[in-house]
């Protein structure tokens, strides 16, 4: 079995954002397992089950990418796993401070976790999970931004299909 990453987060939805750091981490790790909160801070559009699809539509089959989901603490879902390595995206300053924080505060809950970031492309700076959803509430064309799948499920989700 060679290098492998988890890739935490609520992936409510997904986002090409998203998808970008997976295949960027794919240079790196021979496989990334994407891990999906089942029950995140934030309240979800999308339930678990539907999380989950989305990522499994989007990511087609490759047989690098796993996805899976977990409850409580990350450090806890982590240990029982091949790896101590965990991926966060980082897109600006902002989003700096909150990564800061959680990853020593999983540090301190298990001192053998590794948080590793990686900069977002460019292309997806301005994009959250949050702005898109906003934006396709409205209508708005939200295409590009996020897989095709999510898509047509944030048209049917917002009474636009
Ligand atoms: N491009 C575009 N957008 C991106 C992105 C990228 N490359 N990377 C992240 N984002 C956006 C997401 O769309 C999301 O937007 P939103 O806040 O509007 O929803 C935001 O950045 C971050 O979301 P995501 O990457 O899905 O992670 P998260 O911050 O929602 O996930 C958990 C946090 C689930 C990993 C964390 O809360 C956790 O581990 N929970 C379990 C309990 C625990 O152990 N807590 C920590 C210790 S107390």
């Amino acid at each position: 079995m060679g290098k492998m990453v988890i890739y935490p987060g609520s992936f409510d939805p997904i986002t090409n954002g998203h998808l970008s750091i997976v295949r960027r981490a794919l240079t790196m790790f021979d496989s990334i397992t994407i891990a999906v909160a089942s029950k995140p801070m934030k309240k979800t559009l999308f339930t678990l089950d539907e999380r989950v699809d989305l990522i499994q539509e989007s990511i087609k089959n490759d047989d690098r990418i796993f996805v899976d989901s977990f409850n409580g603490l990350l450090v806890d879902y982590v240990d029982g796993k091949k790896t101590n390595i965990v991926l966060r995206g980082m897109r600006a300053l902002s989003d700096f401070e909150y990564e800061f924080q959680m990853s020593l505060m999983n540090r301190k809950l298990n001192k053998n976790i590794q948080t590793i970031f990686m900069m977002t492309d460019y292309k997806w700076l301005y994009t959250s999970s949050t702005i898109i959803k906003e934006a396709a509430s409205y209508g708005g064309a939200v295409g590009g931004l996020v897989p095709d799948v999510v898509c047509q499920k944030l048209k049917e989700k917002f009474g636009f299909q």
